[in-house]
């Protein structure tokens, strides 16, 4: 079971900042999780799109400006970091989960993942495009059929994970709080890998392996990886 790190180490360091990812890929994780938006043409790692959730700020983040975003402190003096300065410190060291949190950074998100492809040490397979918006990945898929995209879900559809076998998805990615084994093998049996968020429960770790989960991800990764290792 893969052990991804949930806006990096962010149960040791301030979540989604340079500190938290370098922690992560010290800690040898299979992957890192990352959240992206736009401020005017820059592609920014944070996971809300209010400031004031993880930094000093205030407002919501898509109505300011690059150098703005740039004065605040995102936790511990980190600033929020662009979203080429972690693929320059992750430099293919492990896996990149890119969850898209907002409309029209389809193609800005692409071209910056091309040219980490094309610049520095990443393979086009270690990375995964994510979205709750299904609108995204559709329009990511149809524009660039040969890159992973995994399709979450933060609910248990009727339907299990159908939605993400027609989005042509690599995996799915549901909420600890409603996978269970119906939609594990449901699934498996789309040919999609079942990614869960966010476990730090060591309990749940051990449900989730006995389920035959593909991967989890985690705030706490070095926690994880002994758990699942003693399991
Ligand atoms: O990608 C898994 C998880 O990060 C999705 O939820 O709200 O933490 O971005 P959220
Ligand atoms: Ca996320």
């Amino acid at each position: 079971m893969k052990v991804f790190a949930h806006r990096g180490a962010s149960g040791h360091a301030p979540e989604n900042t340079l500190l938290a990812i370098e922690m992560a890929i010290n800690m040898q994780v299979d992957a890192i999780e990352i959240d992206v938006h736009k401020v005017e043409q820059e592609l920014v790692v944070i996971h809300n799109r209010h400031l004031h959730h993880t930094t000093n700020g205030q407002g919501r983040i898509a109505e300011k400006q690059f150098y703005e975003i740039r004065t605040l402190d995102a936790g511990g003096g980190q600033q929020i970091p662009t979203l080429w300065e972690v693929l320059a410190l992750v430099n293919g060291q492990c896996g990149l989960n890119i969850e898209l949190k907002t409309e029209n950074i389809v193609e800005s998100v692409f071209r910056q993942l091309q040219k980490a492809v094309s610049e520095l040490n990443f393979q086009r397979e270690q990375f995964l495009i994510s979205s709750f918006n299904h609108h995204l990945l559709n329009e990511f898929k149809l524009k660039h059929p040969d890159w992973q995209i995994g399709a979450l879900t933060a609910s248990l559809p009727l339907e299990y994970a159908m939605f993400a076998e027609k989005l042509s998805a690599y995996s799915v990615h549901i909420d600890v709080d409603f996978v269970n084994q119906t939609f594990v093998d449901d699934a498996h049996a789309r040919g999609l890998k079942v990614f869960v968020y966010t476990v730090d429960d060591e309990d749940d770790i051990e449900d989730l392996l006995h389920m035959g989960v593909d991967g989890i991800f985690s705030n706490f990764p070095t926690r994880s990886m002994i758990r699942i290792a003693h399991l």
